[in-house]
C-alpha cells in the first residue's frame, strides 16, 4: 500500500452528539501531520454519489458545540451489496483518497470492515453511537450526552409521577443494550430498569410487582429499553393493566430527543482524544481497528472484536440500583 497522502472522514448510521467534535479532532490532526482531508458527506451513501469536498481547518470551526454531523449520515443499503461497494471504492481512487476514518455504530463498523477486507484499503474506525454497545472501549461518542439527556426527562417525568402518585414506564433507546436504561436509571434514581440483557433470565416486571415497587413512595420510575427482548414500555404496562389490576401505569417513550443537543465535556474530550487517536494510528501503520478508551488509555480494538462481541454490563450497577430504590 503507497504511503497516505489524503485521508477520508464520513459518519454513518445514527448521529450522537460529539461526532462533530470528533471531524474537527480528525481534520485539524490530520491536516496537523501534513495530511490533506477530505469530509464525505451522507456516510457511504456520499461514497456512492460522489459527495466530497476538501476538508481544511475552517471547515471544521466552530463545530465542537454543535450536536448531529456537519457531515450528515445515512444507512446505506447500497453499500451493503458488492456492487455497491465497488462505486464506493472507484469514488475513493477518483478522489485521490488513501485512507478512510470511519465515525459510527456498529452497522458502519461492520461496513468499514467488510470493504476494508475487500479493497484492501486502510480504515480506522471512531465508536459514534448513543448506545454505548461496541465492545473493547469503555464509552462511546454520544453515549454521555444522551445519558445526561435521559436523566434531565426523568426529572421531570418525576414531578408528576410523584404529584399523581402514579407509576411510569419510560422507554429509552440502546437498540439491544441495555447501558442507557441501567446507567440512566441510576442517574435519575429511578426504581428500576429493565434491560435485555438479563431478560432472558428471570421475569423482571414479575420480580418488581411482586417486590411492591417501592414500598415507601406511591410512585415509581421504571426504565426500559427499547429491545425487543424487554418488548418495549408500552407492552409492559399493558401486562400490568392485565395481571396487576390497580396498579395502572403511564407510558413515555424517549424517543430520538436522546439523539440530539450539544455534546457534554465529557463526550467533546472523548471525541478530541479519539479523533487524534485516529490520526496517530495510521501513522502508526495500524489498519481495520477502531479506536477505544479504556481505563482513561487510547487503545486500538480490531474490527471484528468490536463488533462481534456482546459488550457485557456491569453486574455490580445492577445491584446498585436495587439496593438503592428501596
Ligand atoms: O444506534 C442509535 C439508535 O438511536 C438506536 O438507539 C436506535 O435503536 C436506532 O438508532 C434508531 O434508528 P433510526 O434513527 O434509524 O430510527
Amino acid at each position: 500500500m503507497p504511503a497516505i497522502k489524503t485521508i477520508g472522514i464520513l459518519t454513518s448510521g445514527g448521529d450522537a452528539p460529539g461526532m462533530n467534535a470528533a471531524i474537527r479532532a480528525v481534520t485539524r490532526s490530520a491536516i496537523f501531520s501534513g495530511f490533506s482531508v477530505k469530509g464525505i458527506y451522507r456516510g457511504y451513501r456520499g461514497l456512492i454519489t460522489n459527495e466530497i469536498v476538501d476538508f481544511k481547518t475552517q471547515n471544521v470551526s466552530n463545530i465542537i458545540q454543535m450536536g448531529g454531523t456537519i457531515l450528515k449520515t445515512a444507512r446505506c443499503k447500497e453499500f451493503q451489496t458488492p456492487e455497491g461497494r465497488q462505486l464506493a471504492y472507484d469514488t475513493l481512487r477518483q478522489h485521490g483518497i488513501d485512507a478512510l476514518v470511519v465515525i459510527g455504530g456498529d452497522g458502519s463498523l461492520t461496513g468499514a470492515r467488510i470493504f476494508a477486507t475487500e479493497f484492501n484499503f486502510p480504515i480506522i474506525g471512531l465508536p459514534g453511537t448513543i448506545d454505548n454497545d461496541l465492545y473493547g472501549t469503555d464509552k462511546t461518542i454520544g453515549y454521555d450526552t444522551a445519558l445526561n439527556t435521559i436523566m434531565e426527562c426523568v426529572d421531570k417525568i418525576r414531578d408528576t409521577a410523584t404529584s399523581h402518585e402514579r407509576l411510569f414506564f419510560i422507554e429509552v433507546m440502546g437498540r439491544d443494550a441495555g447501558f442507557l436504561a441501567l446507567n440512566g436509571a441510576i442517574a435519575s434514581g429511578a426504581e428500576a430498569a429493565i434491560i435485555p440483557e438479563i431478560s432472558t433470565e428471570v421475569d423482571q416486571l414479575a420480580e418488581l410487582i411482586q417486590n411492591g415497587f417501592r414500598k415507601s413512595k406511591n410512585s415509581s420510575i421504571v426504565l426500559v429499553a427499547e429491545s425487543p427482548v424487554t418488548a418495549g414500555a408500552r407492552a409492559l404496562a399493558e401486562r400490568v393493566k392485565n395481571e396487576y389490576p390497580g396498579d395502572d401505569g403511564r407510558v413515555s417513550i424517549l424517543g430520538h430527543l436522546q439523539r440530539g443537543g450539544s455534546p457534554t465535556a465529557s463526550d467533546r474530550i472523548l471525541a478530541s482524544r479519539l479523533g487524534a487517536a485516529a490520526i496517530d494510528a495510521l501513522l502508526d501503520d495500524q489498519r481495520n481497528v477502531m479506536i477505544g478508551i479504556s481505563n482513561d488509555n487510547i487503545v486500538y480494538v480490531p474490527f471484528s472484536k468490536a463488533i462481534k462481541n456482546d459488550k457485557p454490563i456491569n453486574r455490580e450497577l445492577l445491584d446498585t440500583l436495587r439496593r438503592l430504590s428501596i
